[in-house]
């Protein structure tokens, strides 16, 4: 509940620093970024398991490591860390990435939206609102 409250007052304040920072990236590509996900939500959550593990401490995390999440044995033996470059490769073309996985989501083919995206699972830190 009290991250909730956090949350909320921490997006205020983004919102309220919005006209300072214009369209110059930064905090603009998080909020696009954060749109974007609603592609991921209907498997993803940030912060618990659904039909897809969750993304919170995606950055550097090993593909299929997580010990509360079944993966296919593709995924956990993609052999993958999860970065900006690894994390683009593979939202352009998952079934390419990783043949095998259970992920069942065609790919992002725009260069754009992907960086958007990843900037914002990215930030998905324990330090993040949503993940603490
Ligand atoms: C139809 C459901 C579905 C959708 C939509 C989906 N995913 Fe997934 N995702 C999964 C499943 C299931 C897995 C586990 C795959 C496996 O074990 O082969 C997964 C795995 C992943 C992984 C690997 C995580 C890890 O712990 O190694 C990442 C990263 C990921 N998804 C990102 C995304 C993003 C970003 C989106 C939105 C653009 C998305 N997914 C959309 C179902 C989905």
């Amino acid at each position: 509940m009290r991250a909730h409250v956090a949350a909320a007052a921490c997006l205020a304040a983004l919102l309220a620093l919005r006209p300072a920072v214009s369209f110059s990236g930064g905090d603009d590509t998080v909020t696009a970024g954060e749109q974007l996900y609603v592609l991921c939500s209907g498997c993803h959550a940030p912060t618990w398991n659904r039909t897809g593990p969750r993304h919170c401490g995606l950055a550097g995390r090993r593909a299929g490591s997580l010990a509360d999440f079944d993966y296919t044995p593709a995924m956990k033996n993609a052999d993958i860390i999860w970065t900006r470059e690894s994390l683009d490769e593979f939202l352009r073309a998952p079934l390419t990435m990783v043949p095998g996985t259970s992920m069942a989501f065609a790919g992002m083919p725009d260069a754009r939206e992907r960086d958007q995206l990843i900037t914002f699972l990215l930030q998905l830190t324990d330090k993040h609102p949503l993940c603490r």
